[in-house]
């Protein structure tokens, strides 16, 4: 029989050479990041931690960017553990929390288990606070957008069509996504976590803008 830690280990190897070379925002480090905050966000909540740690692991593995279709990168996860032999109780499980949270379109279904939850908030976490901040703007640098612009149209003034073609700015993230985070985060936990982060988000901007506005 193999060994939890086995799988996780083959599974890490697995993940790590998906993502090695990866620079569209999920690279291997932010899955090394997810990891970790998951699995101490799962202590504290008495989670599966097997559970959480190989979604944390898998979480990106299936994401739209990285594959030709959604079904495809959910067809790749399923491959992967029918390939290390998991009881299929057991990647049901782990496929569901990756479905929910790679899913992007439309609304999103609720995550369902804890063990999902917990992953869902270690992703949002690590798109907050400093971590957050260095994301966005190496995102926004990869994209092809500028740090600011005042003259850009706030991005919620726009229609859906203008908004998904239209351009943004770093700055501008924070307003449509990284300031709305916290308050979408599940568990106790990730909550009080998320404070110190999103604190910081707001005096990071406060200065921001007094060095834009060229106060000295
Ligand atoms: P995730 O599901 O891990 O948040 P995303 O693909 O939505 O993945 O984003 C990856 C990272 O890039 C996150 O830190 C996110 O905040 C940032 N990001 C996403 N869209 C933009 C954007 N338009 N401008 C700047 N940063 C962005
Ligand atoms: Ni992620």
């Amino acid at each position: 029989m193999v060994e939890n830690h086995q799988i996780i280990r083959r599974t890490e190897e697995f993940v790590h050479n998906l993502l090695k070379s990866e620079n569209s925002g999920h690279d291997w480090w932010h899955i090394h990041r997810v990891r970790l905050t998951a699995i101490e966000i799962g202590r504290l909540e008495n989670a599966d931690l097997f559970i959480v740690e190989m979604s944390a692991l898998l979480h990106d593995v299936a994401d739209e960017k990285l594959n030709e279709s959604e079904e495809a990168g959910i067809k790749k996860v399923n491959d992967w553990l029918d390939h290390i032999l998991l009881e299929r109780t057991i990647s049901d499980k782990i496929i569901d929390i990756i479905c929910t949270i790679s899913y992007k379109g439309g609304n999103q279904p609720p995550v369902k288990t804890l063990e999902g939850k917990i992953v869902q908030d270690a992703d949002r976490l690590d798109a907050i606070g400093a971590i957050g901040i260095a994301r966005t703007f190496a995102y926004a640098g990869a994209k092809g957008d500028l740090i600011y612009d005042p003259e850009l149209p706030y991005r919620h003034e726009l229609s859906k069509e203008e908004y998904r073609s239209g351009q943004s700015t770093a700055i501008n993230h924070f307003y449509e996504k990284l300031l709305k985070l916290s308050s979408t985060l599940n568990t106790l936990t990730a909550k009080q976590i998320a404070v110190t982060r999103h604190e910081f988000m707001n005096q990071y901007l406060d200065q921001f803008f007094k060095e834009w506005n060229g106060q000295l």
